[in-house]
């Protein structure tokens, strides 16, 4: 499936596809109550794509099965969201949609990729691990990632960890 930067005009497709991701927690008892937490809006994701750092991943119509956005933190692109509709997952989109953006932010520059997860959450922590994100330690957390696993931790969030790729720059 291709991938391509978001257009204003896909944006009030994006929640739903969220919502629909997100279904994927009803199979964690504990944490079912992801399956119906708030997304992100259409005004968010106009923000995300007016700084060009938002990609979906579509289908032969052009519509967008799923996306990933991100934002520049602390020198680094930090991974914001990425959903795939529930429908469309476990056929790789996820992980396309990863290495685009990490090809992308390799060529910007970008030294680090980051985002924050649940550690135990099989789709989550350690299929990032498997892209060679590495977990930090909350004593290793700093700037940006700090206050965010603290916000995060503050909301009541359980098990949630922040992870770190770092991008060799280029000889
Ligand atoms: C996480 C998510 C975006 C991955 O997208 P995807 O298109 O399903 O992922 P892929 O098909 O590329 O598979 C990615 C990996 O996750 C694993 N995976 C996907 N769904 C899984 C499931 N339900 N159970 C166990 N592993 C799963 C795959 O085995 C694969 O591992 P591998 O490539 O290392 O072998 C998708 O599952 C999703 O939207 N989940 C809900 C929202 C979410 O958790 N977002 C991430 C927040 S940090």
């Amino acid at each position: 499936m291709p991938i391509r930067p978001a257009r204003p005009q896909d944006a009030h497709l994006l929640p739903a596809i969220e919502q629909s991701a997100a279904e994927a927690f009803l199979s964690v008892e504990r944490l079912a109550w992801v399956a119906t937490h708030q997304v992100l809006s259409v005004e968010e994701h106009l923000g995300f794509i007016n700084k060009g750092l938002l990609w979906v991943a579509v289908d032969e119509q052009d519509q967008p099965l799923g996306f990933l956005c991100a934002s520049v933190q602390d020198g680094g692109l930090h991974l914001d969201e990425l959903s795939v509709a529930r429908s469309h997952q476990g056929q790789g989109l996820g992980r396309e949609l990863i290495a685009v953006v990490e090809a992308w932010a390799r060529a910007q520059g970008f030294t680090a990729l980051t985002l924050t997860t649940f550690k135990d959450v099989p789709w989550n922590a350690p299929f990032y691990a498997r892209l060679g994100f590495v977990a930090l330690d909350d004593g290793q957390l700093q700037g940006f990632l700090q206050q965010q696993i603290a916000h995060e931790h503050a909301l009541g969030l359980p098990g949630r960890c922040a992870m770190r790729k770092a991008l060799p720059v280029p000889a």
